[in-house]
């Protein structure tokens, strides 16, 4: 991988330093463009709200919403970052997870759609607010994930209410003045098989009839959340979007009509299939040991990319100018810490100190999830927009960290 969105890697590196997170802006939209354009056509009344989590960064909530498209927040920080991205609140959802009154405060009188974690949640913001429209996430008895970590439905998971117990929540909130309702769900991140889709959208319209019956309403949208995955080796097939759109509009489709819910708003909650393949990771190699296996140490780690180091998630990489080799390298970053290791055993070519590394499909949960541990600074975030390079976010410096301390 030499040129990113046509421009090339070292004139990057050599503007902006390394590490450094670059975005090809045009693959963004083309991922918005065809998730959209897939389920416009099976199911129109959807709506696509940008998984903000995955990648926060107000360039990129600004490209989304720029393509008419609605937002995910999951925290107050987000919420307000969506705001200053300059999305209206009727087009931002708010999910949270064991929310504190904290989380509460900021969102309980600006008429978002809020997808509440548990019937708890609900009771701490009635002590707030009782907004009109309210949306429990379900915990639908099943869910599958990319990894372990990333597994978000099933007995083991620690989101959302057991559908058993879900139609207590709504009573309470119906009971207490709620008027309208959603209902949410959200099973699990990287799935790449069109059908599960499918599957797990039929198991909440099975929910939802009985609850909404006994509770006599209608829901005004069903989220089945985000979840649709991205390959992240050669191994991996992209997956079939168009037939998943189908699938899932089908079964949609099917069950409302035979539920009596008319024709409600479909939400769809993609974080990483919008922005996981846009975006790369250009790291300089600071060092070869030939120890008991040979290392290349990167001037990135797990403070960087910590995704391989927490669910053993794999990222494909190359070296800038140099084609593939067959030396058994492990790539690793500079943190103390044996499980910031890249790759291992993997085959490259010669590697020399000041090299370039490339990892692909580092849009989405990485610099979200990058850290300053080890007092290594966060890399700057780079735009390609038309064969232009843009910083959109500058690195963090050694007066960043201190402007957290009390003056002396
Ligand atoms: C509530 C909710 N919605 C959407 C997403 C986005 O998931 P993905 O990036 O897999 O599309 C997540 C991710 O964890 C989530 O928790």
């Amino acid at each position: 991988m030499d040129k990113i969105g046509n421009v090339d890697v070292s004139k990057i590196a050599e503007e902006f330093g390394t590490p450094a997170y670059v975005y090809d802006k045009s693959i963004i939209i083309e991922n918005y463009n065809k998730l959209y354009a897939a389920f416009r056509k099976y199911y129109p009344n959807t709506k696509i709200h940008y998984s903000a989590k995955a990648n926060t960064n107000l360039h990129i909530l600004r490209i989304i919403k720029e393509q008419g498209g609605g937002v995910d927040c999951s925290s107050p920080v987000e919420f307000f970052l969506a705001q200053k991205a300059g999305f209206d609140n009727h087009r931002i959802l708010y999910t949270g997870n064991y929310e504190s009154y904290e989380d509460l405060r900021p969102v309980a009188f600006e008429n978002l759609k809020l997808n509440l974690d548990d019937i708890e949640s609900f009771k701490r913001l009635a002590e707030i607010n009782i907004p009109e429209l309210i949306s429990f996430r379900i915990n639908p008895g099943m869910g599958r994930g990319g990894h372990e970590g990333i597994t978000t439905g099933g007995t083991e998971a620690k989101f959302g209410i057991p559908y058993e117990k879900a139609f207590d929540a709504y009573k309470l909130a119906k009971d207490s003045g709620v008027k309208r309702f959603g209902i949410h769900m959200m099973t699990g991140s990287n799935n790449l098989e069109p059908y599960f889709f499918a599957e797990i959208v039929d198991k909440l319209l099975i929910i939802a009839a009985e609850l909404f019956g006994k509770l006599g309403e209608v829901p005004e949208y069903f989220d089945i959340g985000g979840g649709m995955g991205v390959p992240y080796s050669d191994e991996e097939q992209e997956m079939n979007i168009d037939l998943m759109a189908k699938l899932v509009s089908e079964v949609f489709t099917e069950r409302c009509e035979k539920y009596g819910f008319g024709s409600p708003k479909l939400i769809l909650e993609p974080g990483r299939f919008l922005v996981a393949n846009a975006g790369y990771l250009i790291a300089k190699v600071t060092g070869i040991k030939r120890s008991y296996k040979t290392f290349a140490g990167l001037d990135a780690g797990m403070n960087t990319l910590i995704r391989p180091a927490l669910y053993g998630a794999e990222h494909r990489v190359s070296i800038y100018n140099k084609p593939q080799g067959n030396n058994t390298i492990n790539l690793c970053g500079q943190i103390c810490e044996n499980s910031d290791i890249f790759s291992k055993n993997t085959d490259m070519p010669e590697l020399e100190t000041g090299d370039l590394a490339v990892f692909r499909d580092a849009g989405a949960y990485c610099y979200a999830m990058a850290s300053n541990y080890n007092n290594r600074m966060r890399p700057p975030e780079v735009l390609i927009d038309e064969g232009k390079a843009k910083l959109i976010r500058r690195r963090e410096t050694i007066d960043d960290v201190l402007a957290l301390y009390p003056a002396e």
